[in-house]
């Protein structure tokens, strides 16, 4: 696991992304607050003619369990918002697990078929709950998990309830690629940004690989970069001093960290 950390998160992970556009046919997406400029800056990138979105195929992490598609607080029409309405992904490459179905465990198993028949995902980008969550595996979640129905935290729905006008519309569950799914990836790229997602970001980076902080499990993945803005940071800098250049991490393993600025 990399470990870069900038004042400008959105702007190094545009690049990152725009300079591997080529060598990326499978883009996972996250929804969230965390990538949404993320996602501005690749459109901004899409009309100067830097990149197109048309041959690519995307598949998101999660919805919530229960939204129809056309669902404003859906995370298919969150995603069509914040970056799909203005590029050129064909419809059909737009993958987003199924927030309404008959048979969830039939639906979920697509999921991960579609993935693999896609040829499995290039480069996965996320975000991270304050408890360590990535996508909806919440904690508890085994390394194994794959794409499935789950219970919310409460302070994933503390998290997100302001999203909607009324506070007893937020579900309770969502449809979630699991643990494994993302580990799938042939790299992941998570962001995060703030105080609040310090003491997650730290355990997740130095603390032992456990269900117990979900993203910890990223620390076993070949091709992993932590990109954190100095306040996401703050609490692996306290465990390895302001000027290191490795951060312990479980096992013995040690993670490079770079201070951009
Ligand atoms: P956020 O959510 O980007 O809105 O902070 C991230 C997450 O919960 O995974």
């Amino acid at each position: 696991m990399r470990v870069v950390v900038t004042s400008d998160v959105d702007g190094y992970a545009a690049d990152l992304l725009v300079g591997k556009w080529d060598s990326i046919r499978v883009l996972g997406l996250a929804t969230g607050s965390t990538p949404v400029n993320v996602y501005g800056r690749l459109i901004q990138r899409y009309y100067d003619g830097t990149i197109s979105f048309r041959t690519k195929r995307t598949f998101n992490l999660d919805e919530y369990l229960g939204l129809a598609p056309n669902h404003p607080q859906s995370y298919r029409a969150t995603m069509v918002r914040d970056l799909m309405q203005y590029v050129d992904l064909p419809d059909e490459r737009f993958h987003v697990p199924p927030g309404i179905s008959d048979d969830y465990a039939a639906a979920c198993t697509a999921y991960e078929d579609d993935i693999r028949a896609a040829g499995g995902v290039d480069l996965w980008v996320l975000g991270v709950g304050v408890d360590g969550h990535i996508a909806f595996n919440e904690v508890g979640s085994a390394r194994d998990s794959r794409t499935r129905v789950v219970d919310l935290a409460e302070s994933t729905v503390a998290a997100n309830v302001s999203y909607f006008d009324d506070s007893d519309d937020m579900p309770t569950q969502a449809v979630t690629a699991g643990v494994a799914t993302i580990m799938d990836a042939r790299e992941v790229l998570l962001l995060a940004k703030g105080a609040a997602k310090a003491d997650a970001i730290a355990r997740a980076v130095c603390g032992d690989e456990s269900a117990d902080t979900p993203a910890s499990w990223l620390q076993s993945h070949g091709n992993c970069t932590f990109l954190l803005d100095s306040a996401a940071a703050a609490g692996i800098v306290n465990s390895a001093g302001a000027d290191a250049t490795r951060a312990p991490g479980a096992g013995g393993r040690e993670h490079s960290i770079e201070f951009l600025d």
